[in-house]
């Protein structure tokens, strides 16, 4: 396969880079199953051709994630999916994390979930002010995956976990002060960026055209909090979590409670739980693994299906949650999601050619 042109996404050889448009602006760009084994495929292919891979999307996002609605729709109709779509995705973000050639991530606008995915295990990752980053997935009642356990429980002052937690977001600068992004660029020099960076012919020079447009971000948005999140989200467990924020008694803390009540607490615990086995996994892959198991009982669970209803389909915003508390949660159900799945279901390499 060579200079694959689809719709859905757009492949192009500029000088000594392959570079990658994410083409779906009526989906923010949210990648689906066609996309993924393209990528899968030029990935491949560039990496024994070219010196660089250059990330981005058309528009005003990155990429805002997987395309949840359609996974919800195809799981309620079928009670033992094949979950293709999981299987190839973080075999696609297994691959961008042990990619030869370095790879460079555009985040020039939304980039969540699935769009962290296909990014943060780049070398390198772009923010701009117009980078929206956050793992959303505990708003629809699935945990952060495409290897969220991996890079959020490694973030400084446990900033990961209060993301994971949470689903907020990070904007602009500050996705680059936390370690998400590597280097931040005003977004009106991104093309030149980008012409700059397909003359390279080593990494060396990546590094020099990076630096070089780099500007060293200084404000950030949380530093009044950061102090707070890494106590407070050093708890042991959820509980712990709440009852330390609701001892620093602010305004900031009030609101973070009350954001983390909201959420699905069945997904709160099972994310609390990701983070800290994940942070004790030495590889990427270990991390997808776990997620895998996860996300496959949780997107045959009410609760996403209650979640995806709330958030995307009738926007109410007022999911039903089950169990609605914290403590409703059975602590031997939830640990029940780590187990392996059944039949020779779990998470394995999908083989190039197989594609
Ligand atoms: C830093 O952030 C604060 C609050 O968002 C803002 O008022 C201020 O102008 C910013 N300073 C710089 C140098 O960007
Ligand atoms: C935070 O919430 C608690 C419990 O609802 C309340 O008693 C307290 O006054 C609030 N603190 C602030 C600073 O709003």
């Amino acid at each position: 396969m060579s200079e694959e042109v689809s719709s859905d996404v757009l492949f192009e050889t500029v000088n000594n880079a392959g570079i990658i448009t994410l083409n779906r602006p009526e989906a923010l760009n949210s990648l689906n199953y066609n996309i993924l084994s393209m990528l899968w495929s030029i990935l491949h292919e560039w990496e024994n051709t070219k010196n660089l891979v250059i990330i981005k999307g058309v528009g005003r996002s990155f990429c805002a994630g997987g395309d949840l609605k359609h996974v919800s729709e195809t799981n309620k109709s079928n009670s033992s999916p094949e979950f293709t779509f999981a299987m190839l995705e973080y075999n696609v973000n297994n691959y961008i994390k042990h990619y030869k050639i370095p790879y460079i991530a555009l985040l020039n606008g939304i980039a969540m979930g699935g769009g962290l995915g296909v990014s943060v295990h780049g070398r390198y990752r772009i923010a701009t002010e117009h980078s929206v980053l956050a793992m959303p997935e505990t708003k629809v009642g699935l945990i952060p995956d495409v290897g969220g356990s991996y890079f959020l429980p490694r973030l400084p002052y446990n900033i990961g976990v209060y993301l994971a937690l949470t689903s907020n977001t990070l904007v602009g600068a500050d996705s680059a002060i936390v370690g998400l992004a590597t280097h931040y660029v005003p977004s009106t020099k991104l093309t030149e960026l980008e012409s700059d960076l397909s003359r390279c012919t080593s990494e060396y020079e990546i590094e020099h055209v990076l630096d070089r447009y780099h500007i060293k971000p200084t404000n950030f948005s949380l530093d009044p909090h950061v102090k707070t999140i890494d106590y407070c989200f050093a708890g042991k467990t959820v509980e712990d979590i709440i009852s330390r924020l609701r001892r620093v008694d602010n305004d900031w803390s009030n609101k973070t409670i009350s954001i983390i009540q909201e959420r699905c607490p069945l997904a709160i615990k099972l994310t609390l739980e990701t983070m800290h086995r994940g942070r004790t996994y030495t590889d990427l892959w270990q991390c997808l693994i776990m997620e895998y198991r996860i996300i496959w009982r949780l997107s045959l669970n009410q609760n996403f299906h209650e979640g995806v209803r709330a958030l995307l389909i009738d926007k109410d915003k007022k999911p039903q949650w089950n169990p609605k508390t914290l403590a409703e949660v059975n602590e031997h159900e939830m640990l029940s999601f780590f187990e392996p799945l059944q039949m020779n279901r779990d998470l394995r390499p999908i083989n190039y050619s197989k594609i």
